[in-house]
């Protein structure tokens, strides 16, 4: 018997309770987008310290809305107001969507997923935040790997549009659909790609920033003029070394070492300076230093 169209279409599942789990810079800013759009959203770090941090994240990222007349101060304490913190996986019960993002670590991100085994209902979805780690590898620690799925932010989560998801061999379909409707749902972009180090946007854009860090290692350029090119030359919102100490200076490397390790490409091989900075402490905005001198997490460049 053929079946109606009414019969065939699928009720994908519905989404209202959010699991983060890390709330650095990715972390806070995911869990602010879903906050924004509606949902409630559960914290999770793994102290008072971190989330003390997280927390503030999200403060300073809705006070600069405020200022920008974005959001009013109602809508702000609103928002901050369907966001929980924990240091407590097992407060993640009610999630229907989990979100990883803590260090990119194989065997921390293993072990979350794995502790989640035993805590979320059998339907919901686990996904991971990595940004070059093996989404596959991280899946096999849960006992259905199927529900497992790449959905990779960009920075400043709130603001980049784009959102990667990546499917693994055993990623089920439908989970791959509602994972696509709920970043629909949040104003994003979704793009889909299998599981390979980088994806499709940092194996892409981490040659170039690698090759800027070397030009510059090689004192070919300041790093204004190499800023300014790409700025005024090429278009970019900002220039490669100002992206770096956006992104980090540490999780650049790793990301590079990653995608070198696995794909053997030559553009990805770190540059060596980007290893003596991580040494020296030198991570970018979030210490104040990297390429540039900061005043604060967000603040200009003073140096
Ligand atoms: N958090 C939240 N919102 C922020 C923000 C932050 N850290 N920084 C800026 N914003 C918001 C501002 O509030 C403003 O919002 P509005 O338009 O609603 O008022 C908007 O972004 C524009 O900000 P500004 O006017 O202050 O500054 P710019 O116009 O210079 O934009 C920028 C800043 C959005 C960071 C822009 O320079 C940009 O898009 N840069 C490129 C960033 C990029 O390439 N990100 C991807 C990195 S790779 C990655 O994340 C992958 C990972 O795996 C490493």
């Amino acid at each position: 018997m053929t079946s109606t169209a009414e019969e065939t279409v699928q009720q994908g599942r519905t989404f209202t309770t959010i699991g983060v789990v890390g709330l650095g810079t990715m972390g806070a800013g995911i869990a602010e987008v879903f906050a924004r759009n509606g949902y409630t959203v559960v914290g999770v770090e793994q102290n008072d310290e971190g989330l003390a941090r997280g927390r503030q994240h999200l403060e300073n990222s809705t006070a600069r809305a405020v200022k920008r007349e974005k959001l009013t101060e109602a809508e702000q304490a609103e928002l901050l107001g369907r966001i929980t913190f924990s240091t407590e996986l097992k407060d993640l019960t009610d999630a229907d969507f989990v979100v990883e993002a803590v260090v990119e670590s194989i065997e921390t991100k293993k072990a979350i997923f794995r502790e989640l085994d035993a805590i979320v209902a059998p339907d919901a979805i686990l996904a991971t935040n990595t940004s070059s780690l093996s989404v596959t590898e991280i899946s096999t620690a849960n006992s259905s790997p199927g529900r497992v799925i790449g959905v990779h932010f960009f920075n400043p989560a709130p603001v980049q549009n784009l959102v990667e998801i990546i499917r693994t061999v055993v990623t089920e379909p439908d989970v791959l659909d509602d994972v696509k409707g709920l970043v629909t749902a949040l104003g994003k972009s979704p793009v889909v790609c299998g599981d390979k180090a980088g994806f499709i946007a940092n194996t892409l854009l981490f040659g170039y920033l690698n090759h800027a860090a070397s030009m510059f290692e090689g004192k070919y350029a300041s790093r204004e003029d190499i800023d300014a090119a790409m700025r005024f030359g090429c278009g970019y919102p900002m220039g490669p070394l100002a992206l770096l100490d956006l992104i980090g200076l540490d999780t650049a490397y790793e990301i590079l070492e990653t995608m070198y390790r696995q794909g053997r490409d030559r553009l990805h091989a770190p540059t060596p300076i980007l290893k003596q900075m991580v040494t020296a402490g030198l991570l970018g905005r979030k210490t104040g230093r990297g390429f540039y001198t900061y005043e604060g997490p967000d603040s200009p460049v003073v140096v």
